[in-house]
């Protein structure tokens, strides 16, 4: 691929919105790493999906260490288009990490021990080629490490320059006020609650997570916003070859029930009513939500992300 030159038009179009009480914005539309981007993967497709994003003012990039497969070789992906492409860019980018699933065998690979994550942001830093990462979350709340434990380890992270803020991914709602207050207290505030929110699972607007981000001034951002690619167009006529459902192990095919292809084929409907596809109408529909900052979409090419980036520029 010839030389990479970032596009001058970059930060036209997107919108950015403030992430909670901080100093940081960040792009409506981010660009996760779960899907797409592992060594099973074709390299110059991701390295031209990356580009396409930057390009397009996508300046938030979420990985996990555990993002694949095989484990570690999302963030490897990463390195790869940093040394590549994106390395003069650095300072325009936006790159989280997490840790809390399994990633290595044995009692410290796994959970939210300060073994592990400190451990683990180490070896993100390896794959991906960085020095420091923007946000690195804990991945899942951990029912047996006491909180403070975790929480310590975050506020160490960023006091010892391994990152600049802290997040949390799918805690419940009496440990993330916890979280919420530990970290403040410790001049560490939590900047970000990641946690999926999309037309079909509303779970964090139910049970009160949103609302106590907006009271506590953190931001929210979506995963799964487009549920895995249910809420776009690509179901509506059956499975497709090659989509992540005919891969079958994280969208597996027993979750397109009769109940949600009807739901499905009633968005799909307001949406044409619209004027604009399902997908742009799904995350729409988030970005309205008040407390939402930004959703966080998979692409496994540049049209898909095209598509999603225009819900951004409304
Ligand atoms: N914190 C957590 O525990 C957690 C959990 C899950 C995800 N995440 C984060 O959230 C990110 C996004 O999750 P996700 O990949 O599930 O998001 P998603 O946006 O709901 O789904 C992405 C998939 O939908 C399909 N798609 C996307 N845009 C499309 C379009 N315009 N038209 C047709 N199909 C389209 C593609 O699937 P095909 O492969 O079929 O083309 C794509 O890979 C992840 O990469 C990760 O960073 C975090």
């Amino acid at each position: 691929m010839e030389e990479y030159k970032a596009d001058e038009k970059r930060y036209e179009q997107m919108q950015y919105a403030r992430c909670g009480r901080s100093g940081i914005l960040l792009p409506k539309v981010s660009l996760g790493f779960w899907h797409n981007f592992g060594a099973v993967d074709d390299y110059s497709r991701c390295r031209q999906i990356a580009r396409y994003a930057f390009d397009h003012g996508v300046t938030h990039f979420d990985l996990a260490n555990n993002y694949g497969p095989p484990y570690g070789s999302a963030e490897q992906t990463l390195g790869r288009i940093i040394d590549d492409d994106l390395r003069p860019y650095r300072d325009e980018l936006f790159i989280a990490t997490k840790a809390g699933y399994d990633m290595w065998p044995g009692p410290y690979g796994n959970w939210g021990s300060r073994k592990y994550l400190t451990a683990s942001l180490d070896q993100s830093l390896r794959r991906m080629r960085l020095d420091y990462v923007d946000l690195f979350y804990s991945h899942r709340y951990d029912p047996e490490t006491p909180l403070e434990e975790t929480l310590q380890a975050l506020v160490d992270i960023v006091r010892s320059g391994k990152a600049l803020y802290v997040g949390i991914s799918r805690w419940p709602l009496e440990a993330t006020r916890f979280a919420f207050r530990y970290l403040r207290e410790r001049d560490v505030p939590c900047l970000i609650y990641q946690g999926r929110i999309n037309l079909l699972d509303r779970a964090p607007i139910e049970e009160g997570i949103l609302d106590l981000c907006r009271q506590e001034g953190v931001g929210f951002i979506s995963f799964s916003p487009l549920a895995q690619g249910l809420l776009t167009d690509r179901y509506l006529h059956g499975i497709p070859d090659g989509s992540r459902m005919s891969k079958g192990k994280f969208l597996r095919p027993e979750m397109l029930t009769d109940d949600v292809l009807a739901r499905i084929r009633t968005y799909n409907a307001q949406a044409e009513a619209e004027g604009r596809p399902l997908s742009e109408y799904a995350l729409s529909w988030i970005l309205r939500q008040p407390g939402v900052t930004s959703v966080l979409v998979g692409a496994s090419s540049t049209e898909q992300l095209q598509k999603n980036l225009h819900a951004a520029s409304e």
